[in-house]
This record gives C-alpha cells, sequence and structure tokens, in this order.
C-alpha cells in the first residue's frame, strides 16, 4: 500500500496534535515532542492502519501507546508514542527489553529511542486471530503450522535466556503475522526477573483458550488439551531442548 505522509511540523494543532499527545497534552508538551521527534530524525508521520483514533488512521493502541507509521529517513518504521496518561515513565526501558529480545532474533527490530517515542521496524501483517480468521484454501493447514512453529521457536529462545515476555496469553494482540514472518510484538510488560512461561503461555493462547483453538482446530485438528497441558507440564518442570521438541510434536508442528 502506498502511504501518505504529513510533515511533524503540522502535528503541532488539531486534529494532528491528538496522536502524539494522546489522550490530552498542552502546547507546550505537543512543541517539546516535536522537537523531540526531529532529533530523533523523523520527518514525517503517516495516519493510515487499521485501527482509527478520532477519525485518523493509526497502526494501533494500548495503554502504553499509539503507534503509527512515519518516516526515518527514506524509510518506514513504526514509532510508539507514549501516551500522556502511560503509566510508564518514559520508553527508555522497553527499549532496552527490545534491545535484549533483538539479539534472538525476536521482535521488530528497535532502531532508536527517546523519552517519549520508540522507533522500530514498521511489521506489516495482521494479528494472528485476524489472519487465522480469514486463511483458508490449499496450503492453510501448512501455512499455520509453520507460523505458529516459528512463534513457538520464539518463546523458546526467550524462556532459555530468562526472559519473560508477559502478555503472550493475548496472542490476538501480540503476534503480528506478515508475508514471510510472525513476530511477536509489545515488550513493555516484559521482565528479567520472572519466571519465564513465554511457551506456556503461547501453547494456552493457542490451543487452550476457547477462540484461536476453535480457529486452529478448524484448519488442523489438534490434539487433546489434557495432553497438551501434560506435556506443558513436563516442559514447565524442565525447560529442555527435549521436552520442548516432544511438545513439537505432539502438536503436529
Ligand atoms: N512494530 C509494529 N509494527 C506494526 N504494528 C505495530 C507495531 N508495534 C505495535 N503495533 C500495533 O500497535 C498496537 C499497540 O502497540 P503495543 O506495543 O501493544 O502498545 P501498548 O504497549 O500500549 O499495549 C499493537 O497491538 C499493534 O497492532
Ligand atoms: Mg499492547
Amino acid at each position: 500500500m502506498e502511504h501518505s505522509f504529513i510533515s511533524v511540523k503540522k502535528f503541532v494543532d488539531e486534529p494532528y496534535s491528538k496522536i502524539i499527545g494522546y489522550p490530552k497534552a498542552t502546547s507546550r508538551q505537543i512543541k517539546s515532542r516535536i522537537s523531540e521527534l526531529e532529533k530523533l530524525k523523523i520527518r514525517s508521520i503517516s495516519l493510515t492502519g487499521p485501527t482509527t483514533l478520532g477519525n485518523l488512521g493509526i497502526l494501533g493502541k494500548g495503554y502504553v501507546g499509539v503507534v503509527v507509521i512515519a518516516k526515518r529517513g527514506n524509510k518506514e518504521i513504526a514509532l510508539k508514542i507514549r501516551r500522556t496518561d502511560s503509566p510508564r515513565k518514559g520508553m527508555k526501558d522497553e527499549s532496552v527489553l527490545l534491545k535484549l529480545v533483538n539479539s534472538v532474533n525476536v521482535g521488530p527490530k528497535m532502531f532508536d529511542v527517546s523519552k517519549n517515542f520508540l522507533v522500530m521496524e514498521y511489521l506489516e501483517g495482521e494479528k494472528f486471530s485476524d489472519w487465522v480468521t480469514l486463511l483458508k484454501g490449499i496450503g492453510s493447514a501448512r501455512k499455520l503450522k509453520s507460523t505458529i512453529r516459528d512463534v513457538l521457536e520464539d518463546c523458546y529462545r526467550l524462556d532459555q535466556m530468562g526472559f519473560d515476555h508477559g502478555e503472550l496469553s493475548n496472542i490476538s494482540k501480540h503476534v503480528i503475522v506478515g508475508k514471510t514472518k510472525a513476530t511477536l510484538i509489545d515488550f513493555e510488560s516484559s521482565s528479567t526477573e520472572r519466571r519465564p512461561s513465554n511457551v506456556t503461555s503461547i501453547t494456552q493462547a493457542f490451543f487452550i483458550g476457547s477462540g484461536n483453538a476453535r480457529k486452529i482446530q478448524k484448519i488442523y485438528k489438534n490434539p487433546s488439551k489434557g495432553k497438551i497441558i501434560e506435556h506443558l507440564k513436563l516442559y514447565k518442570q524442565e525447560k529442555t531442548r527435549e521436552n520442548f521438541d516432544n511438545l513439537l510434536k505432539i502438536l503436529k508442528l
């Protein structure tokens, strides 16, 4: 899709100022955020995406941020803008966690950060639950299996490094499926202090929780929930490659 870009200078005024100072900001805050963007070499923003804020298109919104497509040099990137009512003081902590998972090839690539902005790779694609709803036709079982398998492998690498994503029970929001890869997003609630439960949380979200499990079941017959839980318990006790491989096997991946 072609995106049309609007100069960040125009974001001083309504309606655009709402995007960089959501839900409410003073004009001083807005001006300071614009100069922050200029320092990050972000010159324009595209208001397109699957969601809207007011009536402007955006990529998405959560409790911490509003995410839009922006341009840095000639490259399209995803810009996470800290909400003015965010529970987080700044974007730095999230950027450190994102950088850490990037070291094992997980998550969108982290490019830059400032107090109120996180600049990262733009992931073109759909949220897992939207993607799986539309998935049909020849090769869909193969595509679905390789997508789930890739996501589980990412989760396994995070488990191995002692990193817990924290919000993987909600895959509908935190896995973006693109043409060539699926990517975990939003490391805002992650931790290196908690006991990691990435593989278990995401397997439950894929196969045990009702919504996605029902959609997956339509494409390929998954094993009984009892059997999955039994293998998850073994893996939880000992997060070895062997236990992980056994889990993949009974999930027919
Ligand atoms: N790198 C990205 N590329 C494309 N879309 C993204 C990207 N990061 C986030 N999004 C979209 O923005 C939404 C909100 O981002 P998220 O990081 O989950 O914010 P929050 O921490 O506030 O929950 C996501 O659900 C997703 O739809
Ligand atoms: Mg989120």
